[in-house]
């Protein structure tokens, strides 16, 4: 398609409109898949922290025929996020959707500049951050989809037997210090991982409500064996994620490939315009609409989950 690729306008006038995506983590794994998908249908903004690594990306989407600008921002890094989405505003382009794809599975905790748990910083506060500082330029309609996982939810089976017991949250502050709802997972780093996830679903339905002119929704890509995610882990079991694993994903249940991953997220973000959908919707690996936890589906806790995260973000410096 041409760099110039138009989606058609909402109420199908067969008027073209211009469109652009932002897409944090383009680097690597899901979120490269879903960049490549969504330059087929728009300018791509890269949000990621390596200038190279997103030089990498740019170019091979303009060697196809598209166009993207390249945002350097570390998402665990609150002051680093406003930087970029106020440089994201500069450019001026017609954002039809934003992409919060970028995320950490950590086996052994870190913490970012503030002394905050890195996974918690990246998952959460990253993705809640620059929607919400994205939020007032986006325009009616706009499509802001976060990556989220079904292992926040402590009942679902494949998580449960992957060792995860759901989202561990006690504050936004206790999260931030790496602190968990004892009596969670043994997995290192399970409960920094599902807890940040966990807070993600929560922002996606409590802005959805906070903001009906937007469409706000969350995906559980479903388990993507063989990606950057399990970087961290020990050299035998990312050859195994890579090499025995990932050639299984298509066929199992609950499992996916960064390829089919990227294709449901750029037909959830792009739908809108004949298909409009709606908002407040969790889809799962398939982009059919699923559950997620009892938690997130008490509006207390996600107007606390938000509350909580906003006076977090208040202390950081201007
Ligand atoms: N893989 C799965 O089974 C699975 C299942 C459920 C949900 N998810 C979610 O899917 C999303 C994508 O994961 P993936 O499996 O594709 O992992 P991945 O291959 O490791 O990709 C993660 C992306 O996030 C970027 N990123 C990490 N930390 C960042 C930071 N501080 N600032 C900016 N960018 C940062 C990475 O950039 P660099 O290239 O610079 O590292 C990379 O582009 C994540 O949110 C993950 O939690 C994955």
């Amino acid at each position: 398609m041409s760099p110039t690729a138009r989606t058609p306008r909402p109420g199908g006038t067969g008027t073209p409109a211009p469109a652009a995506y932002i897409v944090t983590g383009p680097t690597s794994g899901i979120g490269r898949r879903a960049a490549l998908e969504l330059a087929e249908h728009g300018t791509v903004v890269l949000v990621g922290r390596s200038a190279d690594r997103l030089a990498e990306v740019r170019e091979v989407i303009e060697r196809r025929g598209g166009t993207a600008v390249a945002v350097v921002c570390d998402l665990a890094e609150p002051a680093s996020v406003r930087r970029a989405a106020a440089e994201i505003v500069t450019l001026g382009l017609p954002i039809a959707g934003l992409l919060n794809n970028a995320g950490i599975a950590q086996v052994a905790p870190t913490t970012n500049s503030l002394g905050w748990d890195t996974t918690f910083a990246t998952n959460h506060l990253g993705p809640f951050a620059l929607t919400e500082a994205l939020a007032p330029h986006l325009p009616d309609g706009a499509q802001v989809l976060f990556v989220c996982s079904g292992v926040e939810d402590p009942t679902r089976k494949p998580a449960v037997m992957a060792g995860f017991r759901g989202g561990r949250y006690v504050s936004a502050e206790a999260s931030a210090r790496g602190e968990w709802e004892p009596g969670g997972s043994k997995l290192p780093g399970g409960d920094a991982y599902a807890t940040s996830k966990q807070c993600s679903l929560a922002t996606v339905l409590a802005f959805s409500r906070e903001l009906p002119r937007l469409r706000i929704n969350g995906v559980e890509p479903g388990f993507n064996p063989g990606t950057g995610l399990g970087r961290d882990s020990n050299l035998a079991l990312r050859l195994l994620g890579r090499f025995v694993l990932a050639p299984l994903a298509p066929f199992i249940k609950y499992w996916s490939t960064p390829g089919t991953a990227g294709r449901v997220i750029a037909r959830i973000l792009t739908d809108g315009g004949d298909r409009p959908t709606g908002t407040g919707v969790y889809y799962d690996e398939k982009g059919r609409p699923m559950r997620g936890s009892a938690l997130v589906h008490e509006p207390e806790f996600d107007d606390r989950v938000v509350a909580e995260t906003r006076a977090l973000l208040a202390q950081v410096p201007a």
